[in-house]
């Protein structure tokens, strides 16, 4: 997809903005822990249904649940794609419940400029794919515990 600057943020931007809309680009860009993992713990692709864009995410928890590796393949916009690139930054060394905790509040302050109602399926895909990808491997965790 195509950069286009005009779909970053919403209406005018103040100075600190624009540096996040850099920010932004810049992980578009050139993405952070880009790649897959091979034996990871979690491995969860979502999709955004209205545009095709997704995003799948790889994992690797300790025997502590702790973050120790985490990649991503993901195709789409700048505000997903930057999203993702910027979470997986955050969740290392971070324990599952951490990892859960994380909020769509959390992922707007790191893109850090404002997000539309049209946009903010976008900003938010990368989240989505964490916590489903979480909540799967739980399920399957339980399942596997109680044999
Ligand atoms: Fe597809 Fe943003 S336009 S995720």
């Amino acid at each position: 997809m195509l950069i286009d600057p005009n779909t970053i943020g919403e209406g005018e931007l103040s100075e600190e903005e624009e540096i996040y809309k850099e920010n932004i680009l810049d992980h578009f860009k050139h993405p952070r822990n880009t790649g897959v993992l091979e034996d990871c713990t979690i491995q969860h692709r979502e999709l955004n249904p209205l545009c095709g864009d997704q995003i799948e995410l790889f994992v690797c928890l300790d025997e502590q649940k702790t973050c120790r590796n985490v990649r991503f393949c993901g195709k789409g916009c700048a505000i997903s794609q930057a999203s993702v690139s910027m979470l997986t930054d955050a969740v290392k060394n971070k324990n599952v419940e951490e990892l859960k905790s994380i909020t769509r509040e959390d992922i707007l302050a790191m893109l850090g400029i404002p997000v539309g109602v049209v946009r903010m399926k976008c900003a938010l895909l990368s989240l989505k794919t964490l916590h489903k990808g979480i909540e799967q491997w739980e399920k399957k965790h339980e399942q596997k515990t109680c044999h």
